[in-house]
């Protein structure tokens, strides 16, 4: 698949690393091409990855990945130009990153989600909530002895919804059906729950799994 992902941070970086090495083709969108750590990921990654702004990045991407901050959303949406039709697979979580995270907590939830505030600045777009429930370390590998993370993945379109389900599928998590993009007011707290875990008492190291008769 070609992907374009906005964000060539934590996140961005390690999806872009595990999707070139699953074979899809990745362009990420950056402020700066020139960026030493984007020149340094682009030449790790090799002829499968390649960088531009965020609108040459979404233009011939089969499907967009929005690995920014939230706050930064709709900058990086704006700048991503008109994304109508395409899948948008969304990983935010709607926290401030820093010392204060488990202070302040989501920055909204219960009646609304990320998820939902980025599709209604994106009208026309398939959005689908995913990624948003481990950290970025539990990305670059989801096998933990003879079990995978499970990923929850939401949204609204059964196209775009089994897109996102083969990508979290590639990068080696269980996929798992949550349903509509409303249930993202669940995944952002459980995502939340994740983080909670990791700087209380568990590290980065662990994820959550499925177990079903
Ligand atoms: N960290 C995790 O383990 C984790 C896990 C799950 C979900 N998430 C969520 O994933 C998102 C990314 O987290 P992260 O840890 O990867 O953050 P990060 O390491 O701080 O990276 C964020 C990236 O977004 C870029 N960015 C900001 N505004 C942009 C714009 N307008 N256009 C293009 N790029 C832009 C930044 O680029 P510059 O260098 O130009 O600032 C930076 O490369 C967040 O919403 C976070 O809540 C994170």
């Amino acid at each position: 698949m070609k992907l374009g992902i906005i964000g060539a941070g934590n996140v961005g970086s390690t999806l872009g690393r595990r999707w070139a090495a699953a074979g899809h083709e990745v362009r990420f969108g950056v402020r700066d091409v020139g960026d030493a750590r984007v020149v340094r990921l682009l030449s790790e990654i090799g002829p499968k990855a390649s960088a531009g702004s965020n609108a040459e990045a979404a233009a011939s991407a089969e499907v967009v990945v929005l690995a920014t901050p939230y706050d930064d959303t709709p900058e990086a949406l704006a700048a991503a130009g008109d994304l109508a039709g395409k899948v948008l697979i969304d990983c935010t979580e709607p926290v401030v990153m820093g010392p204060d995270i488990l202070k302040r907590g989501l920055l909204i939830g219960h009646n609304t989600s990320a998820a939902e505030q980025i599709a209604a600045r994106a009208p026309g777009v398939k959005v689908v909530k995913t990624l948003n429930t481990v950290g970025w370390p539990v990305m670059a590998n989801p096998q933990f002895g003879s079990q995978k993370a499970v990923m929850p993945y939401c949204g609204d379109d059964a196209a775009a919804k089994a897109a996102a389900a083969r990508l979290v599928g590639d990068l080696g998590f269980e996929p798992l059906d949550a349903g509509p993009l409303a249930n993202a007011r669940l995944l952002e707290p459980f995502g939340m729950l994740w983080i909670s875990l990791a700087f209380n008492s568990m590290g980065t190291d662990f994820a959550f799994s499925l177990v079903k008769r």
